[in-house]
């Protein structure tokens, strides 16, 4: 009986290959790298949730939570969901562990899966990966601004060219006056806009503002402005927020449609795009959420953070620098021989005893084919061991980089390696060899 072919995966997945993952590992050690400078700790929450948790904390009439949310009932018949975003997990986790006693300010980080079921497109996944940070406990503009400088810098180490959109999406006690403005206009405009901006105007009239349907912009553009109706402490915030950023000489840009898919964002709410992605340009989204822990059953806590999407950031990086960093092997040896193997094998366990990075060949072939090998793996030196370094204990090492070459015993070898690890930038000429 003939099978259907299991050598598959689901619509919206892919496995991610050891070539390409050396530039997600770059992007993730250096995001925890500058987290930890500004004052950031990881935490890892479960990938599966009760469900009610994001259906409460994003709401009920976002695209999330209506359309996108992998829900199931598991053997108890309680409803599951796979986590679309991770915010709501670290608030749960933050309220549930008392972690607001003691320090008045908590800084977070996360980075791993998230699951939404959205249309296939460029740059949008089902299973998509996400970095991000929360700082619970203080409701201060500059912490927003340290906050965005934070993840600012990440992207300037990784050379993207990126723009900063920001917003106030007022609180509880604007928003709604605004909104009902709103929904006069948009009852006027129904009859030029498409069928979702109808729907929208109902249900989460704020959304409209999001539509991208080409006849729909003129009408939108016409719609009142929430920044334009904000209470007075929201546009205080909203000015100090901006005057923060002056300060650290941020540029951005205001941008009154922006509203985010989520519904618990409260006054700031922000994005960074890139300029050189397609439709889904969105490479950083984020916002304050104070109160979604009283939401969640938690006390009342200030919230601020935001979640870059770590596949769009892959596909910007450019490829000079993650070659750079690509994972590499520092020495490769290359062997004549069943002695000069064993030999291989012996120096091979005490270099990476000693930290370095070592591969060698285990096919047997000749000295070319273990050059082509030692090629592909991206090693920077050759060692090769024939009769004569078997006999004199002394190999010759060969720098890939600059073709330089060096007759040097065991010992030698690894004060040479470490002193490239310490100034990787050396030229051998600096070295005086
Ligand atoms: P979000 O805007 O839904 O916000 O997602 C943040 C980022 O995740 C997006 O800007 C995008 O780069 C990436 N992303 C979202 N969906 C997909 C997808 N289907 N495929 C690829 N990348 C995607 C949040 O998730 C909030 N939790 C952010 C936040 C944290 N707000 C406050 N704290």
């Amino acid at each position: 009986m003939t099978q259907e072919t299991l050598l598959y995966t689901l619509p919206g997945t892919r496995d991610l290959l050891p070539d390409e993952l050396a530039r997600w590992q770059f992007i993730e050690q250096a995001a925890r790298e500058i987290f930890h400078r500004y004052g950031f700790r990881e935490i890892r929450t479960p990938l599966i949730e009760a469900t009610d948790l994001f259906a409460r904390s994003i709401g009920q009439e976002t695209d999330i939570v209506g359309k996108e949310m992998y829900t199931f009932r598991d053997q108890s018949g309680k409803s599951i969901t796979l986590r679309p975003e991770a915010t709501a997990s670290v608030v749960r986790a933050y309220a549930q562990h008392t972690m607001y006693r003691g320090s008045g300010t908590t800084k977070l980080y996360y980075l791993g899966p998230m699951f939404r079921h959205e249309k296939k497109q460029k740059g949008r996944w089902r299973q998509f990966y996400q970095i991000g940070a929360e700082v619970l406990g203080c409701g201060h503009p500059a912490v927003e601004v340290e906050t965005i400088e934070m993840v600012i810098s990440l992207l300037e180490m990784f050379e993207v060219k990126v723009q900063l959109l920001v917003n106030s999406v007022g609180c509880s006690r604007c928003r709604p006056p605004y909104i009902e403005l709103l929904r006069a206009d948009l009852r006027r405009l129904s009859p030029h806009l498409c069928e979702d901006c109808r729907r929208r105007s109902e249900a989460n009239a704020l959304r409209v503002l999001d539509c991208k349907v080409e006849a729909c912009q003129p009408h939108i553009e016409q719609l009142p402005r929430i920044t334009d109706h904000l209470c007075e402490e929201c546009r205080l915030h909203f000015d100090r927020f901006r005057k923060h950023l002056t300060l650290a000489a941020i540029p951005f840009e205001i941008t009154p449609r922006l509203v985010r898919g989520l519904d618990y964002y409260v006054r700031t709410a922000f994005e960074i795009v890139s300029v050189d992605l397609g439709a889904q340009n969105a490479l950083v989204g984020g916002g304050r959420y104070d109160g979604l822990s009283e939401v969640l059953g938690g006390p009342p806590v200030s919230g601020f953070g935001f979640a870059m999407g770590l596949d769009r950031l892959v596909m910007l990086l450019p490829d000079q620098l993650s070659a750079r960093w690509a994972e590499a092997t520092d020495l490769f040896l290359a062997h004549l021989g069943e002695q000069a193997f064993e030999r291989a094998l012996g120096l091979a366990r005490t270099l990476r005893r000693e930290g370095f990075r070592c591969n060698l060949d285990f096919a047997g072939g000749s000295l070319k084919s273990q050059l082509r090998l030692a090629n592909r793996l991206n090693a920077r030196h050759v060692l090769i061991i024939g009769e004569d370094e078997l006999a004199s204990g002394s190999y010759l090492l060969k720098d890939l980089s600059d073709s330089s070459q060096r007759q040097l015993g065991a010992t030698e070898i690894i004060q040479h390696l470490r002193g490239l690890q310490a100034h990787p930038h050396r030229s051998p000429s600096d070295e005086g060899v």
